[in-house]
């Protein structure tokens, strides 16, 4: 209790010089900076959005994230929606500047081309921040002004530049994107398996956007959520929408493609900007794995060599898609890890024959991106660039797809014996091992 009062005396005492100075140097300049705006009584924001999914009020429309972007001439800002298609209507972006209302701007709003028949889209709305203006946060308005703005749900702007030296910002090599879990999957051998190949790949950190999965898989991504590896991003768009299951609304009906992939994917590719040199963007059972080289820096500091000229934004890379089907696999595989029994999954060393891809489809790819190249992105292609893409050979990286389905019986003579994942096997079961103990999914080694 004494010490408490000596305390609070003490920080009397010393705030005493402090208000003497605040009110003695009380700069009339603070008011003259930032013009306040006519009808600006009150300071903002006054409602934040700690949601990943924000309704926009007075239309059905959905935001998701702001980010400053001043790769497009004549805009700094970028919020990344999901739009309903039949219901587009001019829209004007409202900044927060330092704890002012700015006043409005006219939005641009570019909905992706890829829909594939869905309501609704992915879609950017881009706008300038007016003059003098230290945006912290920016709300979406469907008139100038008019609309009472203490009602404004506002989103933080991200990836606010802080220093002209970016590089020194980016704190990861790779990032992987895995959008979208939902229903009920849960194959906790597959899961940590890969992420413990993406690791020895060198991989920093995989972002993962849930709207739901099995128990078991629930707490090992607890695990590699609390140690850093995975940063996960709820993304519960079944509150909001009929999310479909399938990719083709004609097929599959819904509101809207996937889940909602196409905007975590872009969402994943912005949230990286400023702190990844490079983004894979591909599913989990899915490896972009280098076939000459030890990991993914080695493969593309010589894939950056071979394509010196490729300006400011830098490239992408398309990466060959190559199914390693669930039928015929090799058992051998099986019986080395008996403390996995009862482990939901799949183990992914068993899969070794390699499908001969069907060419003639038009997705056979997934990427690896500058994330700054990308204006706006879909699964197989980026849809608007800024940088160069080149396809990469197949002897020199693809992707190995365990697929935990196949909906066709793969010919003989179309597979390949391929057993690069046994060249990790080493290092990778050790760690699984650990991860999958920790969240105590080894039940047969508790029992003995
Ligand atoms: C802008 O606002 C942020 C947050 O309030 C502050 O940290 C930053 O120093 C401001 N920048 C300028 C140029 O005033
Ligand atoms: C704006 O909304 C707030 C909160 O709902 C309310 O207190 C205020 O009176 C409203 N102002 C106007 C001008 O309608
Ligand atoms: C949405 O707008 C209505 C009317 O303008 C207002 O009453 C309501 O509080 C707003 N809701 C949110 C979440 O801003
Ligand atoms: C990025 O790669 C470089 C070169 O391989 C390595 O020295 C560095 O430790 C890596 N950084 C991270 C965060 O993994
Ligand atoms: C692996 O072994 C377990 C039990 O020994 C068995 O249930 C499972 O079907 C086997 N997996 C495959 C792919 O054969």
């Amino acid at each position: 209790m004494d010490k408490a009062k000596i305390v609070k005396g003490k920080f009397i005492l010393l705030l005493i010089p402090v208000i003497i100075f605040v009110i003695a140097v009380r700069p009339p300049m603070v008011f003259r900076a930032i013009p306040k705006p006519r009808g600006a009584q009150h300071m903002c924001p006054f409602q934040i959005s700690e949601e990943t999914i924000t309704p926009l009020n007075n239309t059905k429309h959905l935001l998701v994230s702001a980010y400053m972007d001043q790769r497009v001439t004549g805009f700094d800002i970028r919020i990344i929606g999901i739009f309903r298609r039949d219901s587009i209507q001019p829209l004007h972006c409202l900044f927060c500047c330092s704890g002012y209302f700015s006043g409005s701007t006219p939005a641009t709003i570019s909905q992706h081309s890829d829909n594939f028949g869905f309501a609704f889209v992915t879609t950017d709305i881009m706008c300038q921040i007016p003059q003098h203006c230290n945006a912290t946060h920016v709300t979406l308005l469907t008139q100038p002004d008019g609309e009472n703005m203490s009602n404004q749900i506002w989103l933080q702007i991200r990836n606010k530049k802080t220093s002209e030296k970016e590089d020194k910002r980016l704190h990861f090599n790779f990032t992987v994107c895995i959008s979208n879990l939902f229903g009920d999957y849960n194959n906790v051998l597959q899961f940590a398996q890969t992420l413990e190949i993406y690791r020895l790949l060198g991989v920093d950190r995989v972002v993962i956007y849930k709207t739901s999965c099995g128990p078991e898989l629930d707490r090992l991504l607890q695990i590699y959520t609390q140690e850093g590896f995975v940063e996960m991003v709820p993304w519960p768009i079944d509150q909001h929408l009929n999310p479909s299951r399938g990719w083709l609304f004609s097929e599959h009906g819904g509101d809207v493609h996937y889940f909602g992939q196409l905007t975590t994917l872009n969402e994943c590719i912005y949230r990286s900007m400023d702190r990844s040199h490079y983004v894979l963007l591909n599913d989990i059972d899915e490896i972009i794995m280098p076939y000459q080289h030890n990991d993914l820096m080695s493969l593309m500091n010589m894939l950056q060599q071979q394509h010196p000229d490729v300006g400011y934004f830098g490239c992408l890379f398309l990466i060959e898609n190559h199914i390693f089907p669930k039928n015929p696999f090799d058992k051998s595989a099986n019986s080395t890890m008996p403390q996995w029994r009862g482990v939901p999954g799949f183990n992914i060393l068993e899969h070794i024959y390699r499908e001969e891809p069907d060419r003639t489809l038009y997705h056979p790819h997934k990427m690896i991106v500058k994330p700054r190249a990308v204006e706006q992105t879909s699964v197989h292609d980026v849809l608007k660039m800024f940088g160069q893409k080149f396809k990469v050979p197949l002897d020199i990286c693809r992707i190995i797809h365990s697929p935990i389905s196949m909906p066709r019986q793969p010919l003989l003579d179309q597979l390949h014996l391929d057993t690069r994942l046994w060249d990790f096997k080493d290092r990778m079961l050790p760690n699984v091992m650990t991860v999958m103990r920790k969240a105590g999914l080894l039940k047969s080694e508790e029992q003995r």
